[in-house]
Parts: C-alpha cells; structure tokens; sequence
C-alpha cells in the first residue's frame, strides 16, 4: 500500500468527481493521501475534505505563488488550524522565483519564515516548495534547525541533499523522475538513503510516464514507487513499504 505525500484534491480539475475519485483511492492501493493547501481558503477546504476521509491528511499554508493574499488575518487562521486533528504539517510554503508574476522574493522570503515560525511554534513538519530558488530557501531552513520537513519534488543538487540529510530532513519525489529528460533527481535518488525518501504525486499535475499529459490523481502513485525501486535495486514492494513507513512517520500516523 502507498502513502501519497501531496495531492491538491482542491483543483476544481476535480470538480466533476472529487468525492468518487477519492473514495476509490484504498481499492486501488493508496492507504494514505497528503492534501496542502495553498492559501487560507484551500487550507481550510484541505481541512474539511480530511474530515470527511479516514485518508485523507491535511497540511495548511501559503503557497509562494499566493503569498500575495498574506496578511495577519491569514496568519491567524492558519495557526487556528494548526489545532485540527487531521493537520499534519505546515504547507505548502517556500520560494518560486520561476513565475515572474509571483511576488517579489522579499515578500516571499517573509511570508516562508512567518510560517517556519508557526512550524517551530506548533511543532509540526513543514512541506517546503522550492523552485529557481535554492540558495535562499536553504539559507532560511539552516535557520530553523529545530524544524523537520521535507522538500516536496526535489529538485536541488546533491550538496544541499546532503545537508538536508545530515539535518534530518525528507526528499520526496514525483512522476518528474519516470520522465525520459530525468537526471540528476536520478542520481539523488541512487545516493539517497532509503529511510529519507518519501513519495508524491503533486497531484493534478506530473503525471508519470506512461500517461503524462493526463490529469494525475494518486492512483499513479505505483510508478513513482516502482522507478525508485529500480533506481535502488529493490523489489517495488519493498519500495512501497518503505517510502509509506517513512512518510507515517514523519507525519505522525502510526500504523
Ligand atoms: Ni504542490
């Protein structure tokens, strides 16, 4: 059975069929679904499709992207949720200075350690985004040594994955790894300790090969498995309960 460490099941592309889609996830081999939250909003939406799913586990927090809606009423709310008992982690948060449409990265660099503050404050993991960033986002999590998290579809080099490791911290990969131009997240992959990785499917985007394009959910959480299976030299079912061991984990949710 697999733990799908991030999937935005608040993507109106699941307005048609959300709920039966879900539901079906432990039929098809998903014991346990991560949902972030990328605002206030979805934070608390994140929430409530939790409460209504045995499986489902929310994270809550301000996405870089819309970390323009930040505000001390957001700040609030989102330490209120913090008290719910499916909440998990704190997420998704971090840098994108990939879209130059996002906020300037001063503004992002502030609303990313207002909510490590909330992590430390609260005890709870962080789920770390980070793109076209790296220098700045590991500046700030060196900062914070007494946060765990993880960095979700990680895309950094070998170095900052080996002080990320040294600080205990998670890498968690996505379908990008099944794809044919995949390469350095390879090398990662084969260098990474075993009881570091954890599984995602970014949900409803990164679809693995072979059905990339496709909107994905995490029922094609499997291929990313089984691609770290390959990479390690182990059998894909040694691959699934490991990677779902170390996210019950780091999420706190005992078997
Ligand atoms: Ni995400």
């Amino acid at each position: 059975m697999y733990f799908d460490t991030h999937a935005h099941y608040g993507s109106e592309l699941y307005d048609t069929d959300r709920e039966e889609l879900i539901a079906s996830m432990p039929a098809r081999g998903v014991e346990l679904i991560i949902n972030p939250g990328c605002t206030l909003e979805s934070s608390q939406g994140a929430v409530a499709l939790a409460e209504r799913y045995d499986h489902v586990y929310a994270a809550v927090g301000v996405h870089p992207s819309d970390c323009h809606t930040w505000s001390d009423e957001v700040e609030q709310g989102i330490l209120a949720l913090t008290g719910h008992p499916k909440v998990r982690a704190i997420g998704e948060i971090g840098l994108d200075y990939y879209w130059k449409d996002n906020a300037p990265a001063e503004l992002q660099k502030e609303v990313f350690i207002r909510q490590m503050e909330i992590a430390r404050k609260t005890g709870l993991p962080v789920i770390v985004h980070n793109r076209d960033a790296h220098k700045d986002t590991m500046d700030i999590v060196r900062r914070y040594k007494d946060v765990r998290g993880v960095c979700h579809c990680y895309a950094g080099g070998i170095e900052d994955a080996k002080i990320l490791v040294k600080m205990g911290w998670m890498l968690s990969f996505t379908g990008v790894i099944t794809f044919k131009n995949a390469r350095r997240a390879l090398e990662i992959i084969k260098w990474l300790p075993m009881e570091h990785i954890m599984i995602e499917t970014d949900s409803p985007y990164l679809t693995p090969e072979p059905f990339r394009g496709k909107r994905n959910d995490s029922g094609y959480v499997h291929l990313v498995s089984e691609k770290i299976a390959e990479l390690k030299g182990i059998s894909p079912e040694e691959a699934a309960r490991i990677t779902t061991e170390n996210a019950r984990r780091f999420f706190n949710i005992p078997g």
